[in-house]
């Protein structure tokens, strides 16, 4: 019998569990794919006692994660706790140092540490494997780094949050409350242990900022992501954008500029209705990855949860008993270049613009003469009626023609300083794609 592939198990919650549970159901299948069977050596997690669905009375207990990663007998250390810092930092950079793989789903530590630990990786001749950490159960990290290896990639687009477009997507169908829904999808696994890193962006910066490592061949630049999240929309914002033939989504969105420079956003935008973007729905993502050879190759699959992001986890497991490893982000780490990232305000697009502007005479014209002043162009503009506001407010929803990011800014500037309007305009950018 070839020699088992021995992994010790860091976290046992949503992810570990999912993994501890496949590894049992489906061992005999995943042996004979890998060329050996995968065996669970050792676990951590906080609590010994909790019921993990699995059986893991063959496995060493550790209390700590950090002993395990530099102790165990094991080949491969799966970290699967969260943290950018903390016991999952130390745990990893001990295991690669000592060089056993690592197997991870942790975006904040890739996105914050990757290319100090692919340096480490690389020296140990150990794998850093994250495919569980971008997009859920979609294979984004092996379709870029292998499948799309012939390509110079333009830019990489796409939902990459599932909390966040599970929440959308029900404030659209149920007319619930933002909290209401995130409290559900808490309950189903997909939220981070603070969920404001899905609803705040975060969480989709941090894959966004790994994606364009992979596409541009640069050391993950997370500091230079520009980040909105969600939390400013309401459901009037996704009433009022379905009128004018839009939904509004969270997009992660990173390009390679004619200057060289690399673009990398987060933030709500709208997407037409009639686009492939507008239709995924709930804990869906989606990537659509510019080639230069390929064109256009988008991937879609559950962005979160159990299922799909063990799933992850155990094709990066079972590349290495295959005896498989890649410079984690595709280019060994001495050839990864310097990020030059582009400025947002020098971004350029169409805006969506909802201003509670006071009902009285004179504040349409007020409010157009702000944009007029700041040079904002208007393409449709439309003033809602009273909807149980008391008569005090009204919506006024409009959109630009194309506006540089600094124009609108310095629009938003003088608006917020007016007396007709009401509290902080919600902007939202348009996104043709
Ligand atoms: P989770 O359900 O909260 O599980 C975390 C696990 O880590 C728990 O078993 C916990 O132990 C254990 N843990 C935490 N701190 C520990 C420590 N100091 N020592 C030992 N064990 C510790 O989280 P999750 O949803 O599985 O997420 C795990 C990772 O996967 C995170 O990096 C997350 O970003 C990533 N991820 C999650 C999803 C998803 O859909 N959930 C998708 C993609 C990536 P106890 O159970 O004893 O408390
Ligand atoms: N919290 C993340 C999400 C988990 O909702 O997309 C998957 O990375």
């Amino acid at each position: 019998m070839t020699k088992p592939l021995r992994i010790g198990l860091a976290g046992l919650g949503t992810v570990g569990g999912g993994v501890g549970k496949i590894l049992e159901q489906q061992g005999d299948r995943l042996a004979s794919l890998a060329g050996r069977p995968i065996v669970i050596s050792a676990v951590s997690a906080r609590d010994r006692s909790k019921d993990r669905g699995f059986d893991q009375s063959a496995a060493v207990w550790f209390d700590d994660p950090i002993a395990m990663a530099g102790q165990a007998d094991i080949d491969v250390f799966v970290e699967l706790m969260g943290g950018a810092d903390g016991p999952a930092k130390v745990a990893v950079e001990a295991a690669l140092a000592a060089g056993r793989h690592v197997v991870t789903a942790n975006k904040a530590l890739v996105a914050h540490h990757g290319a100090n630990l692919a340096a480490i990786a690389e020296q140990s001749g150990a794998a850093l494997n994250y495919e569980a950490a971008v997009a859920g159960g979609i294979p984004i990290i092996k379709a870029m780094r292998e499948g799309l290896v012939a390509n110079s990639i333009h830019s990489v687009a796409g939902i990459l949050n599932g909390t966040c477009n599970y929440i959308l997507t029900e404030m659209e169908a149920t007319g619930a409350d933002f909290s209401d829904v995130l409290g559900d999808a808490q309950k189903l696994g997909y939220a981070e242990a603070d969920p404001s890193f899905d609803v705040g962006g975060i969480d989709a910066a941090h894959k966004l900022a790994i994606l364009a490592s992979i596409a541009f061949g640069t050391r993950v630049d997370f500091g230079s992501v520009y980040v909105e999240g969600i939390e400013a929309i309401g459901i009037d914002d996704i009433h009022f954008a379905a009128e004018f033939g839009y939904r509004v989504k969270l997009l992660g969105i990173t390009t390679l500029n004619d200057k060289g420079l690399v673009e990398q956003r987060v933030h709500p935008a709208l997407v037409p209705l009639t686009s492939p973007l507008a239709a995924v729905s709930g804990v869906t993502n989606a990537v659509s990855v510019e080639g230069s050879s390929v064109g256009n190759v988008v991937l879609e699959g559950p962005g979160a949860g159990e299922g799909p992001t063990a799933s992850a986890v155990i094709a990066d497991l079972v590349d290495i008993a295959r005896g498989i490893v890649f410079p984690p982000f595709g280019l060994p780490h001495s050839a990864l270049s310097a990020p030059r990232s582009a400025d947002m305000a020098d971004h350029s697009g169409s805006y969506y613009l909802h201003v509670k502007a006071a009902d009285r005479a004179g504040s349409m014209a007020e409010i157009t003469k702000a944009l007029a002043d700041a040079g904002v162009s208007i393409e449709q503009i439309v003033q809602h009626p009273d909807r149980g506001q008391g008569g005090e407010w009204l919506p006024v929803v409009l959109l630009t023609h194309e506006t540089r990011e600094a124009t609108m800014q310095k629009a938003l500037s003088l608006l917020e300083e007016h007396a007709d309007v009401v509290s902080a305009p919600v902007v939202i950018r348009i996104e043709d794609r």
